[in-house]
């Protein structure tokens, strides 16, 4: 699987150009995507990035990749970015890792957005994998019942678990938010359900990414499959 995700970040790779301002995602498949971002870096081409976590910042920084913010520019050429899930419309499922409020408001900014994954990401309806909504801690029985009335809003239902770092304690994001993940099975309607949960105050974020990704690259057995947003 490893080698697979890898695969993926190379085809990506192959759309960065010298002088391209990047946004740099988060995860396992795009940990790779940096990796060799900074062998190209190490070999003279000048990019900057603007990582989407403090573990990308931290990864970029010592490959030796050029870093900004966005405060100090306000656009981006490109992001390459790993999902959790990717339907035939190019939407998404992001924030496994929580970091998708960081990853959002970085595609954001981006011209366009490459998606790299292994091809056990490409799903025919999202919602298999836990719906990540970034949520302030103040408030958060309201927010809930907020969020149990959007999905009766949008006819999904599942559990909702507040996440829970490995030590046991609360996740907390590095927004400083928590995350609630709701386990929905599958949305039928999910750029619906993306706006429901958009206009609730408690909500920070969700991991729905509708209408972001530009291009797909999916790797699998069978070689390297580019799907591209019609
Ligand atoms: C981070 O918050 C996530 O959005 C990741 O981009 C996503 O979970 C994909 O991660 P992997 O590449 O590790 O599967």
């Amino acid at each position: 699987m490893d080698g697979l995700k890898r695969q993926a970040a190379a085809r990506a790779l192959a759309e960065v150009r010298d002088g391209m301002k990047l946004g740099l995602g988060t995860g396992s498949t795009a940990k790779h995507f940096v990796d060799l971002l900074g062998e190209k870096v190490r070999s003279g081409m000048k990019v900057v990035g603007v990582p989407t976590s403090e573990a990308t910042r931290a990864q970029a920084e010592a490959c030796g990749i050029a870093l900004t913010t966005l405060d100090e520019i306000d656009h981006l050429d490109l992001t390459v970015d790993g999902t959790d899930e990717v339907d035939p419309a190019l939407n998404l499922i992001k924030g496994g890792g929580g970091a998708l409020l960081r990853e959002k408001i970085v595609a954001a900014a981006s011209d366009r957005m490459i998606v790299i994954a292994d091809d056990s990401k490409w799903v025919d309806a999202l919602g298999r994998f836990p719906l990540p909504i970034e949520v302030i801690p103040f408030g958060l029985a309201a927010t809930r019942a907020e969020i149990a009335e959007a999905f009766a809003e949008a006819g999904v239902a599942g559990q909702t678990v507040l996440r829970t770092a490995k030590d046991g304690h609360v996740f907390v994001t590095d927004g400083g938010h928590w995350i609630i993940d709701a386990h929905l099975g599958r949305i039928a309607d999910a750029p619906r359900l993306a706006w429901l949960l958009s206009v609730i105050p408690g909500v920070v974020e969700h991991g729905l990414f509708i209408d972001f990704a530009g291009t797909v690259v999916l790797a699998g057995a069978q070689g390297i499959r580019v799907v591209e947003r019609r």
